[in-house]
This record gives structure tokens, C-alpha cells and sequence, in this order.
């Protein structure tokens, strides 16, 4: 177990390079295997959830070769068995669920341990399974374990309820194996959605509309041998962006792509942020301006992400004025308010809405990060609190940030992480 301990008051300076995106890496894992063959994944962050994911597809017989060197990820999946994936690692993982739109599409079957939910929210699956069943799977679920069969999965037109990240990958994945052609209406139009259908490309399918609210898979199974490299992580741009924000610095974010992060930088803008972009997707941040509270919404794709929503929190807690943030995706994702209030901050939750009172300081203080967004955020706080701050239980942050505090060293905060 670790913590991290951030004396505050430092100016950051220099520039700091994003890895690729957790939220594109997990599902492009998963989706490697089904090409019965060789896939290579380059410039693949070493993250808990990552090492995770491998160790799955291990069990499910693939052989998994990661030189953490170079993050060169070699997956070959010719001994892939159609068996179940242990019910300890899935319960580790929530996105490992995505995994059962691969097995699908592999094996016409697939069974997995219920995923578990996680703080922010109860995260369930139903949207998954109307999918998987709509492809004219048979879809049973017993004992804690969701099995979905099919004698030939079939193209549909399906309609999500709500632009889920997971249903729409999991549905995209199965329908590469389904005969005819298959449309996912009112599908999540996030990067990482867009990402994982070049990957799928790339290795033989024919996926159409990704990034837009209508997707058309046809079938065709994905069966080439390629090399893929992963978008760069948008949020974790944004956490840095974020952090000059907050220090009143001028940093430069290497790996900050434009046209993922169009809600947050208009949000950073309006509060009055100096944002300017240097081409090769690299952005200047220069905080040292005054900035002047906004009122945040988190929505669906191309609406301001709700993984956004716990760093901004701590960045409008010391920006003078009243500020409204609304959490429109998850039902419990305020978890780092009680946190940040105990560091001194006055904001108070009215059902899914934070009013936050900026203050002038915060004082560092003995957190604990509940949640990988969360921990960003109590992080984001320490750099500008009096003091030290001690933030508790990083793993969780470890599941989503490749080297947190080695990253934010390396800009000039006075940061360490302690064995505890
Ligand atoms: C992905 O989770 C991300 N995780 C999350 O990032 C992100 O917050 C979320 O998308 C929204 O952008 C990964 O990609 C691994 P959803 P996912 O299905 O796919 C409801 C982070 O911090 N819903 O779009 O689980 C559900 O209740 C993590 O990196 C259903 O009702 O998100 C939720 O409120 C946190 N039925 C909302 O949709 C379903 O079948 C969004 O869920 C599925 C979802």
C-alpha cells in the first residue's frame, strides 16, 4: 500500500508528456483477441488496470508479452480457450466486462462473473445484454454469472437507452461476428469508442460512424496480424491542464489532443485560462492569470466528462465566487468533496449538484482517495494547500495514472510517495 505526501505552494514549470488512454487501452486489449493471432500494442501505460486486463486474457489462454521498457504490448491469442475468466480477477476489473463482446465474437459464447460496481455508482449491465440478445443471443443470468450463447449471432438494429461507453464497445465487438449488418443507435461517441472501431479496422472489420451517434458494424470478423498504437488519455491531459490551473502556472502538456478535450478547454476558457496549441498535440497552459468561477455539467460525449468533474471540483474550491457543478452520469461521484471541505474548502452537495464557495487557501491535510478521479483531485489540492498534504489509498489512482507523482516531480511539485 502507498500514499502520497505534496508539501504545497510550488510554481510548476517545464513540460510533462500524457501516456495512452486507460479508457481506449482496456477495450483494444480485450478486442486484440479476436483475431486468433497476433496483435502488438505500442505505447501501452504500465497502470494496474492494464496488468490486470493481461492477466485475464492469460487465463483465457493467450500469451501475453509486455516489455514495460518500451510499453510494447505483444498479445497472441491462436490458444485462446473458450473458458470463463476467474471470478477474482473480473471482480478486480469492472471494465473487464468487455471482454464478453470479444469472447462472442470468438466463440459464440461467453460467461463472466457479474462485474462489481464501484463507488461512484451501481454500473449496470442491462444495456449490454439487450445488446448481446439482440444479435439473437440467449442471454441467462445465475448464481452471479451472466452467460450469453448463441447458435449464430445476428445483425440488428439496436437502440441504447443511454450512450453507454461499455454497451456500445461490447455490441461493437460481438456484431463483427454477426451475419448481416448490425446499427447501434443513440451510441457513446467518446474517442475511446472511436479508437477501440480503428482498431477493429485495422485488424479486418467493418465498423462505420464511430464518434457519431450511429454505428454500423457489418459482419466480417477481424483477422489480421497488426501493430496499433492507442490515443493519448484526454483526462489525464486535462488533470495536468488542470494542475497549471490551479498553481497559477505556465506549463506545456505534451500528448493534449485538441480535439478530445474541446468541453474542457471551453470551460478552462471561460474562466479566463490561457490555453494556446503548438500543433503535434501539444498545448502551452499558462494559470497565472485571475480566473472567475463557472457552473460545470457533466454529460456524455461531447458533453464536459464526468471524469473531469472531481478536478474541477478542486479547482473552482479556491477560484473566488459561487460555482454549480452537476453530475449528471454517475449517482455517487462527490466523494472527493468530503475530502477537499476537511482541506478546508466550502462546498456543499444538493443532490447532484455541488455549490461550491471559492476560498482563498486550503490547508494540507490527511485524505483518502476513493475513487481514481477522486485521488487526481485531492492531488490537484495538495499542490496549492498549506502545508502538507497526505493522500491515502493511491492505488485506486494507480489504476489510471502512470507515474502521478514522478510526473508532477518532474514540473517542480514538491510530491513523494511513501510505502506505507
Ligand atoms: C466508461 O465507463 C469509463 N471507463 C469511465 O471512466 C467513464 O466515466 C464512463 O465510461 C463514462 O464516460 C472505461 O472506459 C473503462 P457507461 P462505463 O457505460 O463504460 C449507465 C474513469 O474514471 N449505464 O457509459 O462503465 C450507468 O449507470 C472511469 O476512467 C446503464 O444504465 O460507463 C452510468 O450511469 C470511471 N446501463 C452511465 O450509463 C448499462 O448497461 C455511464 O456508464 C451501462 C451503463
Amino acid at each position: 500500500m502507498y500514499k502520497i505526501v505534496v508539501r504545497g505552494g510550488n510554481e510548476l514549470s517545464g513540460e510533462v508528456q500524457i501516456s495512452s488512454a486507460k479508457n481506449a487501452v482496456l477495450p483494444i486489449i480485450a478486442a486484440s483477441v479476436m483475431n486468433g493471432g497476433i496483435v502488438v500494442l505500442k505505447n501501452i501505460p504500465l497502470l494496474e488496470d492494464v496488468f490486470i486486463m493481461c492477466e485475464i486474457l492469460e487465463s483465457l489462454g493467450a500469451e501475453i508479452d509486455f516489455n514495460t521498457e518500451i510499453g510494447e504490448l505483444r498479445i497472441d491469442s491462436r490458444n485462446l480457450k473458450d473458458v470463463d475468466p476467474s471470478d477474482k480477477l473480473v471482480q478486480k476489473l469492472r471494465a473487464s466486462f468487455v471482454i464478453m463482446g470479444a469472447m462472442l465474437a470468438r466463440f459464440n459464447r461467453a460467461k463472466i462473473s457479474f462485474p462489481g460496481g464501484c463507488k461512484i455508482g451501481s454500473r449496470p449491465i442491462d444495456l449490454h445484454l439487450k445488446g448481446f440478445a439482440a444479435l439473437d443471443s440467449v442471454v441467462e443470468k445465475y448464481h452471479g454469472y451472466v452467460e450469453v450463447k448463441a447458435k449464430e449471432l445476428k445483425g440488428s438494429d439496436i437502440y441504447l437507452d443511454s450512450p453507454s461507453v461499455g454497451a456500445t464497445q461490447n455490441i461493437m465487438m460481438a456484431a463483427t461476428s454477426a451475419k448481416g449488418e448490425t446499427v447501434i443507435r443513440n451510441a457513446a461517441k467518446e474517442p475511446e469508442i472511436v479508437d477501440l472501431a480503428n482498431f477493429l479496422n485495422a485488424m479486418g472489420a467493418d465498423v462505420s460512424g464511430a464518434g457519431t451517434e450511429t454505428i454500423t458494424i457489418r459482419g466480417k470478423k477481424p483477422c489480421m496480424d497488426i501493430e496499433y498504437t492507442p490515443i493519448y488519455d484526454r483526462i489525464e491531459a486535462g488533470t495536468f491542464i488542470v494542475a497549471a490551473a490551479i498553481t497559477k502556472s505556465k506549463i506545456t502538456v505534451k500528448g493534449a489532443v485538441e480535439e478530445h478535450l474541446k468541453a474542457v478547454l471551453a470551460k478552462l476558457k471561460e474562466m479566463g485560462l490561457k490555453i494556446d496549441s503548438i500543433g503535434e498535440n501539444t498545448l502551452i497552459v499558462d494559470g497565472r492569470g485571475t480566473l472567475i468561477p463557472v457552473d460545470i455539467k457533466t454529460m456524455p460525449h461531447p458533453g464536459f466528462p464526468t471524469d473531469m468533474q472531481a478536478q474541477f471540483t478542486a479547482l473552482l474550491s479556491v477560484v473566488p465566487g459561487t460555482s454549480i457543478i452537476t453530475e449528471t452520469v454517475f449517482e455517487n461521484r462527490f466523494m472527493h468533496v468530503s475530502e477537499l471541505v476537511k482541506m478546508g474548502a466550502n462546498i456543499k452537495i444538493d443532490g447532484r449538484s455541488a455549490v461550491v464557495q471559492g476560498v482563498d487557501t486550503l490547508t494540507g491535510a490527511n485524505v483518502v482517495a476513493t475513487d481514481l478521479r477522486a485521488g487526481a483531485a485531492l492531488i490537484l489540492a495538495g499542490l496549492i494547500a498549506e502545508g502538507e498534504t497526505t493522500v491515502n489509498d493511491v492505488h485506486h489512482i494507480d489504476r489510471g495514472y502512470m507515474k502521478i507523482e514522478e510526473k508532477f516531480k518532474k514540473i517542480g511539485a514538491d510530491i513523494k510517495r511513501i510505502d506505507v
